[in-house]
């Protein structure tokens, strides 16, 4: 999660610094760790392990989202280029940028593209992910960007007439009162003529998506005790992540996964950087990420909710998987 070293400054620039990342971990940790139930925040997954964690997610056969995207995009990216007409590509939590790839080619071959800013909370991917791209988009100017889009929206580089993207249903990972308010800032932020894309996992049978949480590999199960591996590493707790089982269970009522970590016996965790001690009885959970699935109804209602307009819906032909496009 914390840079390790400074990067380039050709390489990537940063909005979060490590002392302002350091604060809002140790702020997150503490609120959630003290609360009843237990939680922490998804976006502490992603230290260099666990985002190459992510990678090995997308490629196992259960988990359909990242295959049902690109196929989409493949087929749907020039409509998408069409329609935003766009000279800056902003894409939110781009991870390794490689379905954007499709993107990046369409809006090229429409011919109004200049730039491409992808922005991660996660040096580590963006240090991986653009001196690639540079190589294979040599015309582009391309500016990773770390930062934390709950915080840095508003700070977002990027002149002339934008699309954000927000890929690989991320949105899905904010509960649904902030993802009102992380709707509302980012329809702060776009200008007349800017659009939003969104990629979105779709409502499903459950069966279906709790395989594509709980894989028979136990990719799944690594990814969410990493983030214990990342508070032991950040804040010298003394978690042993192997005493947790991966649980992730269906909620129907509220058309979300829900991916928790229980703890097998009882425990005392010391987290010496917040000077806390914190009991965990057999059985306890923490919940550590929501993954809801959306409906166009849902979703057109959330976006008009904050002054936006879906204008674009594309989806394959299983119903799996949407993009939407929204501008003011
Ligand atoms: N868009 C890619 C990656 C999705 S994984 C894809 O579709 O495959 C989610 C990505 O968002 C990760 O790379 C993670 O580091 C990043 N992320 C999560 N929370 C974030 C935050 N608050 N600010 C910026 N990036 C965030
Ligand atoms: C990034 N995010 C949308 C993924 C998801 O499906 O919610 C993260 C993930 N969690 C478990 N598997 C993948």
């Amino acid at each position: 999660m914390r840079p390790t070293a400074a990067p380039p400054a050709t390489d990537v620039d940063v909005l979060l610094e490590s002392e302002e990342q350091r604060q809002i971990l140790e702020h997150d940790a503490r609120s959630g760790l003290t609360a009843s139930p237990k939680w922490l925040p998804p976006k502490y997954f992603y230290d260099d392990a666990g985002s190459v964690l992510f990678e090995e997610i997308t490629r196992l056969p259960e988990y359909y989202p990242t295959r049902a995207e690109h196929a989409l995009l493949n087929g749907v990216a020039a409509d998408i280029a069409a329609a935003a007409d766009a000279e800056v590509l902003v894409e939110l939590g781009s991870g390794s940028s490689e379905k954007t790839r499709l993107l990046l080619d369409a809006m090229t071959d429409a011919g109004a593209l200049t730039q491409y800013v992808p922005v991660d909370v996660s040096l580590g991917a963006l240090r991986a992910a653009v001196p690639q791209l540079r190589q294979f988009y040599p015309e582009l100017a391309i500016r990773g960007v770390v930062a934390d889009f709950d915080r840095h929206l508003a700070h977002l580089p990027g002149e002339g007439r934008r699309l954000v993207a927000l890929l690989g249903s991320t949105l899905g990972n904010y509960p649904p009162l902030p993802r009102g308010e992380f709707l509302g800032g980012l329809a702060a932020t776009l200008n007349d003529g800017d659009t939003l894309l969104l990629g979105l996992d779709l409502v499903k049978d459950a069966g279906r998506l709790v395989a594509a949480y709980d894989d028979a590999a136990a990719v799944t199960a690594a990814f969410n005790r990493n983030v214990l591996h990342v508070l032991n590493g950040e804040l010298g707790a003394d978690f042993d992540p192997m005493a947790f089982d991966h649980v992730a269970l269906w909620d129907s009522e509220n058309e979300w996964i829900e991916m928790r970590l229980r703890a097998q016996a009882p425990m005392t965790v010391t987290i010496p950087a917040l000077s806390l001690t914190i009991e965990l009885a057999a059985g306890e959970e923490i919940r550590t990420e929501i993954s809801a699935k959306f409906r166009r109804e849902r979703i057109a209602r959330e976006l008009e909710a904050v002054g936006l307009r879906l204008e674009g819906w594309w989806s394959d032909d299983a119903g799996d998987y949407a993009l939407a496009l929204a501008r003011r």
